[in-house]
């Protein structure tokens, strides 16, 4: 075969490879998640990728981006529209309403899915993300909400920002409603209003004025300067909870249907990036699709890319470390066994141990430790085992330390 008749070795378009360094990124944007949601009394639950389309196309769920041009949907052997999710909301919204007796409430879940939408890939979207989900269901009091905006406050220190890095936007569905209203705006309208501000950010100032200007809507209805008494109610509690960096936007309106109350963004203050980072919002009818009870909810989605580009402009990124502790490099392929046996020894003193098979050169067994980001390495050569005597040698600094094979394991585990 020539080289052109060789597939690509690319992935399929905007989704990506985890190659160890990437996948230990994901790992610990998984971690960090966890541990600020579960110290919230968050619980995680998980469900398929694969869901029927329906789910996404009914009334009330729907987003128009998400259930037309931006779902992989396909029909399979037997006939069913399925959808890979393009969200965890629906799924969630169905789980709760299929135990809704026995569940207990207030119920306090997260989970950590990849999703896909049939986007246009760009800086901060992918057709394949990670997203923490994090929902509470069961209240509609504007304490569920607090503690909503507290989590997701929580989640970012979480990760290393402070109050100055971001900033969380908050908006309402009810008071959007009610200027459409007092604009006399008709439903087709406040539509094409809440589209153009969903897509505020994306766009020039000056596109988002002549778009207000077509709707025939003030710039000024839409001014921050007076904050409506609920949502300044709210303030005043996240302030008293130590939170000093929540705004009033009337331009947050996300846009998913199913919202019906407080919206919000959190948006990255730093200057290369400049956008929002994740949000959220109060749904209190979603699981009336299912259900003739309703069970109100509020919760918030973030993805691991956009996440990933808050941490690289400010070098909070976390330094690769292989799980691999140390390499046993071995002088010939005859060691080969006695280093297995050494191996077997640390591993079960808990150290994480990688062999060579004694094929290369020493210098370049040495080479590939380094190269994967192992951080010690110890030589397994005849005079080592005939003496009991080994060198492990720090690959990063160099600094070398002579011990005793039964102090091994213990000087590993002790650093
Ligand atoms: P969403 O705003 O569509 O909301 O997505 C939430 C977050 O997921 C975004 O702010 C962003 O961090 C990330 N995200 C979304 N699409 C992409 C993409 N194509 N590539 C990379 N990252 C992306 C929802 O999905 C709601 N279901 C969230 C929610 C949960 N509301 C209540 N509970």
């Amino acid at each position: 075969m020539s080289k052109k008749d060789k597939l690509s070795t690319e992935p399929y378009k905007g989704v990506r490879d985890f190659y160890p360094e990437e996948q230990a990124f994901l790992n610990y944007f998984i971690a960090t998640c966890k541990g600020a949601v579960e110290r919230a009394g968050y619980v995680e639950y998980h469900a398929s990728v694969l869901e029927p389309a329906e789910l996404y196309r009914a009334k009330g769920a729907q987003n128009e981006e998400l259930a037309g041009e931006q779902t992989y949907t396909f029909e399979d052997r037997g006939g069913r529209m399925v959808t890979l999710r393009p969200e965890m909301t629906p799924t969630v919204a169905r789980m709760v309403a299929a135990r809704r007796r026995e569940l207990g409430f207030p119920l306090r879940l997260y989970s950590i899915p990849n999703v896909f939408r049939y986007e246009r890939p760009q800086r901060g979207r992918l057709r394949e993300h990670w997203q923490l989900n994090v929902d509470l269901f069961g209240s509609r009091s504007p304490a569920a909400d607090a503690e909503i905006l507290a989590v997701a406050y929580g989640v970012m220190a979480a990760f290393g920002a402070t109050e100055e890095d971001f900033t969380i936007r908050v908006g309402s569905r009810p008071l959007l409603e009610e200027l459409c209203r007092e604009l006399g705006l008709d439903e087709e309208k406040a539509a094409k209003l809440r589209r153009l501000l969903d897509a505020k950010n994306k766009m020039e100032p000056a596109e988002f004025s002549a778009g207000l200007a077509e709707l025939g809507v003030p710039e000024a209805a839409l001014s921050p300067a007076q904050t409506p008494a609920d949502i300044a109610r709210m303030l005043e509690m996240l302030k008293a909870m130590g939170m000093g960096n929540v705004v009033y936007d009337p331009a947050i309106v996300r846009g998913f249907d199913y919202y019906t109350g407080l919206v919000f963004e959190v948006f990255d203050n730093h200057p290369q990036n400049n956008r929002a980072l994740f949000g959220g919002g109060r749904y209190d009818n979603l699981t009336e699709l299912f259900d003739s009870e309703q069970t109100p909810g509020v919760g918030f989605g973030m993805g691991d890319v956009t996440m990933r580009d808050f941490l690289e402009v400010r070098g909070l990124l976390p330094q690769y470390r292989p799980a691999t502790k140390v390499y046993l490099a071995v002088p010939s392929p005859e060691l080969a066994p006695q280093a297995q046996v050494l191996a077997g020894e640390l591993r079960r003193g808990g150290v994480n141990t990688a062999v060579d098979f004694g094929e290369k050169k020493l210098a370049d067994q040495l080479k590939v430790a380094a190269k994967h980001r192992i951080p010690y390495c110890i030589v397994v050569g005849e005079n080592e085992l005939s003496s009991g005597t080994f060198v492990v040698r720090n690959l990063e600094t160099g600094a070398e330390e002579s011990l005793e094979r039964s102090a091994l394991a213990q000087f590993f585990t002790n650093l």
